[in-house]
């Protein structure tokens, strides 16, 4: 059930389109952000009716967008560049450091849910290969050496 709060967050955001569809992604980031960072079943289910919409059309989005996250994350999420200009400039590299001194493959999140550590598409810095981002922050031309420090940064 959407909270009083959500209720007038999906408000604001619906009166910025003209249909309600096309409000949906936003719809469904503002939920991510007041729901722990991922959409359960249960938050589609609240939304769908919101915006005329079915649950598996949401879920259709909300599997496509790399930006919404189906299943529950750690606080912070790092997403490593595994495109063509960050794997020529050594992501492989980058993201084999990660895994090793996080202990997790792709796809994971630590023990103590700090971090989740996933691959994405290009992140647009491509002449400042290899990219990486934690949560909203970007960090480019990566060396394997920069990373504990990184890491360092995100409690
Ligand atoms: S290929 Fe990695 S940022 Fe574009």
């Amino acid at each position: 059930m959407l909270t009083e709060q959500e209720h007038e967050v999906l408000a604001q955001e619906l009166e910025r389109y003209p249909d309600r569809r096309a409000a949906s992604i936003d719809c469904l980031v503002r939920l991510q952000e007041s729901r722990g960072g991922w959409l359960s079943d249960e938050t589609l289910a609240d939304l769908a009716p919101v915006l005329d919409m079915s649950v598996h059309e949401l879920d259709a989005l909300a599997t496509f967008y790399n930006r919404l996250n189906r299943r529950p994350v750690g606080r912070h999420l790092i997403r490593v560049c595994d495109s063509v200009s960050c794997w020529i400039m050594g992501s492989d590299a980058v993201c084999a450091v990660l895994r090793e001194r996080l202990g997790i493959d792709l796809g994971c999140t630590t023990p103590d849910g700090r971090f989740t550590l996933l691959p994405t598409q290009c992140l647009g810095a491509c002449e400042r290969a290899p990219v990486l981002s934690i949560d909203d922050k970007q960090y480019t031309d990566l060396r394997a050496d920069d990373l504990d420090a990184i890491l360092a940064d995100h409690d």
